[in-house]
């Protein structure tokens, strides 16, 4: 737990509007600042930074919260990292010790230290001439590194042991509760603590600020399974890092290559393509979509040449387009993957193909015609109805022209021909777009696949009045000490969703702890998107007139009456329920 008063004056010394403003180009717009959202893709600015509270959001995405949130969504950080960050920037230091109370939560920066300790065992182990002999041959016969490579990416090895590793982490001051949570050791059923790479060559995971996040464990063998990788840890997520990164983010100003293994991207270093990284073991996400977009100008997908990596091959180029990244892919001939490519036909053919590759168009384009037979007609038709509604979703006017000429000239349609079909599926598209628009924002109107807060469809009304008290109790330490003090009587039990209830308690107890309400350290208690959901609260009541105590005391009212309702369903008393319906219709009408 990080000090309310540090939080405080971390976001207090962080200006919103700054740190926005340097990922963001920001407009004024009033009293507020305007600009594209860096979270969703848009053409019109919807994403707005409120100065006056110091909060952002995006009503286009629902993105929102405090320049604490902003930080964790941009740069992929959890609550206590984006503080870390945040405070370095504003030259602040965070106190560093634990709980009094005895948190079970290891910090990060422990995990950090022990990984780095973990990394120099296993590389010592590796270059001991008994202990890893073999992996050494392993490393240098059969996979064709230098020692230059294996010491560059910080190689080792975890020696056929159950307990080398504990013991030695044991002896340089980590206790098995860090171990455990930094993966490294498991507890066995007679709770005695053994290590969990064993036999296996060890990659480390480092991130673009240097520190080891976690490991991964290959075999020498055919034996199963093939790589062992740390799980998440308090220092890791998998679907935040990119392998390789932290060395190829000197090289991938202009162009990275995206391949899938640890060994392809190592191959590629040292064949001299320093700027290749791999995603770990997982599928890309839009995450790591982000994380590259802020590295390079454009990507090369080298995924390897089976069908799982070409499915991914695909999902990649989507998630990369969606944050207007210009993609190509290369097509891998003779080998299944890059690592292979290169120990085969060596660097020369793998940077002529480089040079090749095609870009994402050609790429779906050949896949396409592959699909159907160009010598019937029945088989020119499918294939100019599938290229042409490829063209058409294509957002550039000039590529959507260069296009239209290469397929015309790959189907022998003349270019005019295609063009009014593309023209017409363009249409399509949008028209079907717009009424995909339109009916989320219905729902979401509705409260129905609200992923936020799931349970307010179930009860529209109860979700109403709830975001109208916690809007109000959010904004004004007025009302929150009505019902702090028990002025306003109010209990978790009358909220209905468990967001409101969450969102309650959380408010109350810090409004009574000793530190006071600070919006910001809600953030340690929930995550980004219902931090967002919680400004957007912020906002709807700060557009209304009229905040005070009666409209409070209102909403508290319908509440407290819904509960009973619901109370008296449960238990099948419908009289009270009718009673209690009636006396709210009866206090509506006076209060009109
Ligand atoms: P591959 O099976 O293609 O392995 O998995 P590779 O990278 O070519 O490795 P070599 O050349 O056989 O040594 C691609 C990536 O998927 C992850 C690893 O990150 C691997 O590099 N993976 C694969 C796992 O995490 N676990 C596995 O069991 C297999
Ligand atoms: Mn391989």
């Amino acid at each position: 737990m990080i000090p309310k008063q540090v939080i405080e004056e971390i976001r207090h010394r962080c200006d919103i509007e700054d740190v926005i403003g340097s990922y963001v180009t920001l407009k004024r717009a009033g009293s507020n600042r305007n600009g594209l959202c860096p979270f969703h893709s848009e053409k019109t600015p919807s994403f707005t930074v409120f100065p006056a509270t110091q909060s952002f959001y995006c009503f286009g995405c629902g993105a929102g919260g405090d320049v604490i949130t902003f930080t964790q969504k941009m740069e992929n950080l959890d609550y206590v990292a984006a503080l870390e960050m945040l405070a370095t920037r504003a030259g602040i230091s965070i106190p560093n010790d634990p709980t009094p109370g005895g948190s079970p939560t290891i910090p990060r920066r422990r995990i950090y230290e022990m990984n780095l300790e973990a990394a120099k065992f296993f590389r010592a182990a590796l270059f001991d001439p008994v202990l890893g002999r073999e992996a050494m041959a392993y490393l240098v016969e059969h996979r064709r590194l230098t020692g230059a490579t294996i010491k560059r990416f910080g190689l080792g090895f975890a020696p056929n042991d159950f307990g080398m590793l504990t013991n030695h982490m044991k002896k340089a001051g980590f206790t098995e509760a860090e171990l455990i949570a930094g993966f490294l050791s498991k507890k066995s059923q007679r709770g005695t603590l053994f290590d969990l790479f064993r036999n296996r060559i060890i990659f480390p995971v480092i991130d673009t600020a240097g520190n080891i996040v976690a490991f991964g464990g290959r075999v020498m063998d055919d034996s199963k399974p093939k790589y062992l990788n740390s799980s998440d840890t308090p220092g890791f997520k998998k679907s935040r890092v990119l392998f390789g990164l932290n060395y190829a983010k000197e090289y991938c100003g202009e162009e990275l290559i995206l391949c899938e293994g640890y060994m392809d991207t190592i191959a590629m270093h040292a064949a001299g393509f320093q700027n290749a990284v791999a995603t770990l073991g997982t599928a890309i996400t839009a995450e790591h979509a982000r994380l590259i977009s802020r590295y390079t100008k454009r990507v090369i997908i080298n995924y390897d040449s089976d069908e799982a990596g070409q499915k991914a091959a695909d999902k990649a180029m989507q998630l990369l387009d969606e944050v207007g990244m210009p993609v190509r892919v290369l097509k891998l001939q003779g080998a299944k993957d890059a690592d292979e490519f290169i120990k085969k036909f060596g660097n020369d053919a793998f940077h002529s193909l480089l040079r090749s590759s095609s870009a994402a168009f050609d790429f779906k384009m050949d896949k396409s015609l592959a699909k159907y037979d160009l010598a019937t007609t029945d088989g020119k038709i499918r294939a100019a109805r599938e290229l042409t509604s490829l063209i058409a979703a294509t957002h550039s006017g000039v590529e959507r022209e260069l296009y239209l000429n290469t397929a015309s000239a790959r189907l022998g349609i003349s270019v005019e021909s295609l063009a009014n079909d593309v023209k017409r599926a363009r249409m399509r598209q949008i028209r079907e777009a717009r009424q995909k628009q339109s009916r989320d924002l219905e729902l979401t109107a509705r409260h129905f696949g609200d992923r936020v807060n799931p349970d307010a469809a179930k009860d529209p009304a109860a979700a109403a009045a709830e975001e109208v008290v916690l809007g109000l109790l959010l904004l004004f330490s007025e009302h929150r000490k009505l019902c702090a003090t028990g002025t306003i009587t109010l209990t978790p039990e009358d909220f209905f969703t468990d967001l409101g209830r969450r969102v309650f308690v959380a408010v109350i107890d810090a409004e009574k702890s000793e530190d006071g309400f600070s919006f910001s350290a809600l953030g340690e208690q929930f995550s980004p998107d219902e931090m967002g959901r919680l400004v957007r609260l912020q906002q709807d009541r700060q557009n209304l007139n009229n905040n005070g105590k009666e409209v409070l005391v209102q909403a508290v009212d319908t509440l407290i009456s819904l509960r009973r309702a619901r109370e008296a369903r449960a238990s099948g008393d419908f009289t009270s329920e009718l009673a209690a319906r009636r006396a709210r219709i009866k206090k509506k009408q006076e209060g009109n």
